[in-house]
């Protein structure tokens, strides 16, 4: 229960997105003014920034029941039939990992999404049939770590389009503080700007990191989470000043070990380090571009000077 109520359930608790949160606050005044569902939406960007936040928000902004599935978790066409033929009007599905839905499911999702009707085919060979059944008007939220790894067709059928920033400093401060203060755990404000740092851009990854110093706290000290135990804590869990983890250092120091910095396929760099180009490619990149330590050219990822000066390494000679 505690773990739910973490997670903001209103607009006005969301701390960060501000851009993407003004912009749904219009639309979702504007669809209850007019009583209409509200215009599908997609959510994209790197994990563990608030796309199931957001999507339990808008369904509770909106007052309206909130039915949650994924794209993988859709098997067959009658799957998201079931699905859909459950909804009441005006609420909201949604479906995370909406990229990893079946080719024949999405099929589905087009006139449902556009119509509001499922096509259901009744009968096999010269006598089967399609009836079209009315679906009641429905808001689908689809979540993705990407939009590029949606089909242009299904990505096309969203009204509203919000891609999630990394968030600032002083905004995962600020949520670290809120959830010190809902798990009841003492901090001093400059602890929260050190987990802030060292969280990636991240809330997902700062509170699991608050819990975990909060454990060290416990354990070593008087329960008080101060900067000390939270550089101490960090350092146990190898997680560097910058929140690099160990995963970070093994990828960007195979890139310079083993191709002098670059260019280097993600390919390559996932066979090296024995680990998915995907995760690589959702999971690790997006924060190492956003930080500059990664840059991406048409030849591959190439290391940056920043990167070799936090890593302490010479930069290779270029002849
Ligand atoms: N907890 C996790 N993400 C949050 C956010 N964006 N705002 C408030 N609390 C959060």
């Amino acid at each position: 229960a505690v773990e739910l109520s973490l997670r903001p359930r209103y607009l006005a608790e969301y701390i960060g997105q501000n851009q993407i949160k003004e912009n749904l606050k219009i639309y979702i005044e504007a669809a209850k003014m007019r009583k209409e569902a509200l215009d599908h939406v997609l959510l994209y960007g790197p994990p563990g920034l608030g796309k199931t936040t957001l999507a339990n928000i808008i369904a509770n902004e909106l007052g309206v029941n909130l039915r949650t599935t994924s794209g993988p978790a859709i098997e067959r066409p009658g799957d998201l039939a079931a699905l859909l033929t459950n909804l009441q009007e005006g609420d909201v599905l949604f479906i995370d990992e909406i990229h990893r839905l079946h080719r024949t499911v999405e099929e589905v999702l087009y006139p449902a999404m556009e119509d509001f009707a499922l096509d259901i085919m009744i009968g096999k060979g010269p006598s089967a049939r399609s009836v079209r059944l009315d679906l009641p008007p429905f808001t689908l939220v689809g979540a993705t770590t990407r939009a590029g790894l949606l089909s242009a067709p299904l990505r096309d059928r969203f009204g509203v389009v919000s891609r999630l920033e990394f968030y600032a400093q002083d905004e995962l401060s600020f949520i670290v503080s809120r959830t010190a203060d809902i798990l009841g755990i003492p901090l001093t404000g400059d602890a929260s700007d050190e987990i802030a740092l060292r969280s990636r851009g991240t809330p997902r990854i700062a509170n699991r990191l608050m819990k975990r110093v909060r454990d060290f706290a416990q354990v070593q000290g008087d329960g008080m989470v101060t900067p000390e135990i939270t550089r101490e804590a960090l350092h146990r869990l190898q997680v560097d000043p910058m929140g690099l983890d160990l995963i970070d250092h093994k990828m960007l120091r195979a890139m310079i070990m083993s191709f002098r910095g670059g260019p280097v396929g993600v390919d390559t760099i996932a066979a090296t380090i024995g680990e998915e180009s995907q995760t690589i490619e959702d999971v690790y990149e997006p924060y190492l571009l956003q930080i500059g330590f990664l840059q991406r050219t048409p030849r591959g990822r190439v290391v940056t000077p920043a990167a070799y000066a936090h890593l302490g390494l010479p930069m290779p000679e270029r002849n």
